[in-house]
């Protein structure tokens, strides 16, 4: 059996193609390298949490690693154990119990097994728990499986939240989402909402009831609600694989690691940023910058004013989706000490970096048949924001919104009629990304999101048009 050394970190989700086992991200030292039948030796992973879900498939197409070597412990790789790869972290480790009634064996396992290879020597109770990988685009049958199997033996015993899935579960014959997929992608829903999940299918759980309290500890997938609730909340989580939140959810704990712990959430990268950062796009591009340079790091940003809850998301939903940035600080904003460790790195950002960025992210100068806003998915203020740009204009190609039911709910009686006035449609409970639109027939989809525009490309398949809100509005919408 040989073994295969990656010297940069992976993305699971859209950085190894099942089919054949070959890595596949673009830029990545070790592209075209088959990890099948091999010992898999790699620093840890980067981008969505969704990319647990990719060890089942390897197993179920012949393609996986026959084990897995980590450096550093990683919730997301660590899933493989689920799917029965070993899995071994270099370095301590520990071998605490976990003793609780009622809990399905596989489930106790792989939790003592993760807490082992990372070191913990004991389990955190979490108040909440929040599952990505709903969505039957990005998880596929092995996933429809896996969760219909848990949902045979097991029970939620902490509230759980879900992200989206990929269809607006009403109005999914709108978005051109074949029959076959929408009946699949209901039994994933049906089968979470079995085993006690809240339906909220949104990446934004804090605006839908799910608000964890400051150093409250919980266990969150979705890369950017954790880069939230460690960054804006003050609440603890890693940066869970979707399976794991599963397991977390039917054990109600987690093993006490990383960013649950204090001395691993002080800054070791300083960020000057001496560029004009305003709006969502600029936010994103800069966490997709420092995300791209520094993919574990914890960074303290300085040179940003005081940007708005809405913009921290977008920072935090770039920085995890280069790289795997979990927590962040903005002194004078986000509620814990941004004081630097010794020897922390510094890095300037100017505006051409950002520049660069969009640019790299941008695929093609074509017209797009599609504009995609809302990833993360739009807060009740931001739509407000589109339905105000609107007024008085007409979309020239197919113009969409995506939210959560629940900020949909607290829209003002306008909002979405002047929406559609303006050709605009506002979907919910899905996303640009999770949802099937290549086999929808669309090509070229322009968004205002660092994140939206890396997945687009590299899961969805789809040449991608990045660019800030008020410049798709100006170039894709005409006076009404
Ligand atoms: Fe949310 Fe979809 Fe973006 S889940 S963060 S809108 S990729």
């Amino acid at each position: 059996m040989t073994e295969l050394r990656l010297t940069a970190p992976l993305s699971w989700l859209d950085g190894v193609d099942p089919r054949t086992g070959r890595i596949t991200q673009p830029d990545h030292p070790q592209r075209g390298e088959s990890i099948a039948g091999r010992i898999l030796r790699l620093p840890g992973s980067v981008g969505s949490t969704v990319g647990a879900y990719t060890f089942f498939k390897l197993r179920r197409m012949g393609t996986a690693p026959s084990a897995i070597v980590l450096e550093r412990p990683d919730s997301i790789t660590v899933s493989a154990e689920m799917a029965g790869i070993p899995v071994k972290v270099l370095g301590a480790q520990t071998n605490p119990e976990l003793d609780l009634e009622g809990v399905p064996d596989r489930v106790r396992r792989f939790l003592e097994r993760e807490a082992s290879a990372s070191g913990a020597e004991e389990f955190a109770r979490v108040r909440s728990v929040h599952i990505s990988g709903i969505s039957y685009w990005t998880i596929g049958e092995a996933g429809l499986d896996f969760l219909e199997g848990m949902a045979r033996e097991a029970s939620f015993r902490v509230p759980a939240t879900l992200n989206p899935a990929g269809m607006d579960l009403s109005r999914w014959a709108d978005m051109g989402v074949p029959e076959g997929f929408a009946e699949r992608q209901l039994r994933i829903v049906e089968a979470l909402v079995r085993m006690g999940a809240i339906p909220t299918l949104t990446c934004t759980p804090y605006l839908a009831g799910n608000l964890p309290r400051f150093g409250e500890h919980v266990c969150w997938g979705e890369s950017s609600a954790v880069a939230f609730a460690n960054s804006v909340l003050g609440a603890r989580t890693n940066r869970e694989g979707g399976v794991k939140a599963v397991a977390a959810a039917v054990a109600g704990v987690t093993p006490l690691y990383g960013l649950h712990l204090r001395e691993n959430r002080s800054p070791d990268l300083e960020v000057e940023a001496t560029a004009r950062v305003s709006g969502r796009t600029r936010f994103s591009e800069l966490g997709y910058l420092v995300g791209s340079l520094s993919p574990s790091a914890v960074p303290v940003y300085r040179g940003l004013g005081s940007p708005s809850a809405d913009e921290l998301k977008s920072l935090g939903a770039g920085g995890a989706a280069s790289g795997g940035i979990s927590i962040f600080h903005v002194p004078g904003v986000t509620p814990e000490s941004p004081r630097p460790r010794e020897g922390a790195d510094r890095v300037t950002v100017v505006d051409d970096d950002l520049d660069d960025v969009e640019e790299s992210l941008s695929t093609t100068g074509s017209e797009p048949d599609l504009v995609a806003i809302g990833c993360p998915h739009l807060s009740p203020l931001e739509i407000l924001e589109v339905a105000t740009l609107l007024e008085g204009r007409r979309a020239a190609v197919p113009f969409w919104l995506f939210t959560s039911r629940a900020a949909r709910a607290q829209l003002p009686n306008w909002v979405e009629p002047a929406l559609r006035r303006a050709g605009a449609d506002l979907f919910v409970d899905t996303c640009m990304v999770v949802a099937p639109l290549r086999e929808a027939g669309h090509r070229v989809v322009a968004t205002d999101s660092a994140k939206a525009a890396k997945y687009l490309r590299t899961l969805g398949g789809l040449e991608v048009v990045l660019a800030p809100l008020d410049r798709l509005i100006s170039e894709y919408t005409s006076p009404a």
